[in-house]
């Protein structure tokens, strides 16, 4: 973290997981679909590092090759937008011509664990500190969802309820269930894809956003009360699009004993446990039996 006077902020960026994730039908406008989502904050972190510089532009550094650090990526897109900005408005109590980031990518890329978009509300925390600017989290939320619809959970977090397209953001209790499997098969998902073929398969029904769970009611519910509540409609679509993963999601509930749930667009599947143990016996069954990458990881965590 930082001083005032600091020229570096360092910080790790969580990934998150979609507990349930309701879609309704596309917007007349945009295209884009209606959410209800609860989503928590997960232990598996990049980790990001700041420095103010003289020389003018976002340059970015990262320790995975396959990650782009250009303009599409949303580490500079949203330091290049707030420094824009502060120029223009005068509002940063401390000026710089560029910014010198570095990436250590940890949360895997298509896997509906929002890493890009924690990249990016956390680029915007960092300069918000670097640059004495002291937005409130409803302010950067804001300014943040320009970039993507998961971005503005990130500023409330750990526990939230997400609607709009994702970006109008309440934060609730976090679920009395401390611990997940996360099972990465490594396949990468397309998010616009995965609405197309939601689309195509005629899905989304406007009701199922209409009424809201009593949310703190499942806050309180033990994992195998809560799983079986557990929605995520972006299921069917992903499932069509990649029968493997489709195929992976029926050995693991086999295998671990309880629902399974996919994060996001995918690929991304986790179930809940109350206890460490089982979850990581959980795991090893799944690593022996599957031979796929499955890690345990703890929900909302404190960092
Ligand atoms: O906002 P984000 O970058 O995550 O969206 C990626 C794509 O997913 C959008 O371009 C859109 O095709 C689709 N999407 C949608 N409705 C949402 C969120 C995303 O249709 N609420």
């Amino acid at each position: 973290m930082a001083d005032p006077a600091a020229n570096t902020f360092r910080s790790p960026a969580p990934a998150k997981i979609n507990l349930h994730l309701r879609v309704g039908p596309p917007t007349a406008g945009d295209g884009f679909h209606p959410l209800l989502s609860w989503m928590v904050t997960v232990a598996l972190f990049d980790n990001l590092e700041f420095t103010l510089v003289d020389t003018p532009g976002i340059t970015l550094s990262c320790d995975d090759p396959a990650i782009p650090r250009d303009a599409s990526n949303l580490v500079v897109k949203t330091a290049s937008a707030l420094l824009d900005m502060t120029r223009a408005s005068g509002e940063a109590r401390r000026s710089a011509s560029g910014v010198a980031a570095a990436l250590q990518k940890r949360i895997p890329v298509g896997a509906g664990l929002g890493g890009g978009s924690s990249d990016g509300a956390f680029t915007l925390i960092a300069l918000d500190r670097l640059l004495g600017l002291n937005w409130s989290a409803q302010q950067l939320g804001d300014f943040a969802a320009r970039f993507g619809s998961d971005l503005s959970f990130f500023f409330h977090g750990p526990s939230s309820v997400c609607t709009g397209r994702g970006e109008i953001v309440n934060p609730i209790s976090i679920p009395k269930p401390r611990w997940a499997v996360l099972i990465l098969p490594g396949i990468h998902m397309a998010t616009p894809a995965v609405y197309r073929r939601f689309d195509e398969m005629g899905l989304g029904d406007a009701k199922s956003l209409e009424i809201q769970p009593s949310w703190t009611h499942w806050a309180t519910l033990d994992a195998l009360e809560l799983l079986p509540l557990l929605i995520n409609d972006l299921e069917a679509p992903a499932f069509s699009l990649s029968p493997p993963l489709a195929e992976l999601h029926a050995r693991a509930t086999r295998i671990v004993g309880r629902i399974v749930r996919m994060s996001g667009s995918g690929s991304t599947l986790f179930t809940l446990f109350d206890d460490r143990d089982e979850t990581e016996s959980s795991v090893n069954r799944l690593r022996l039996e599957v031979g796929v990458n499955a890690q345990v990881v703890e929900l909302c965590p404190n960092f």
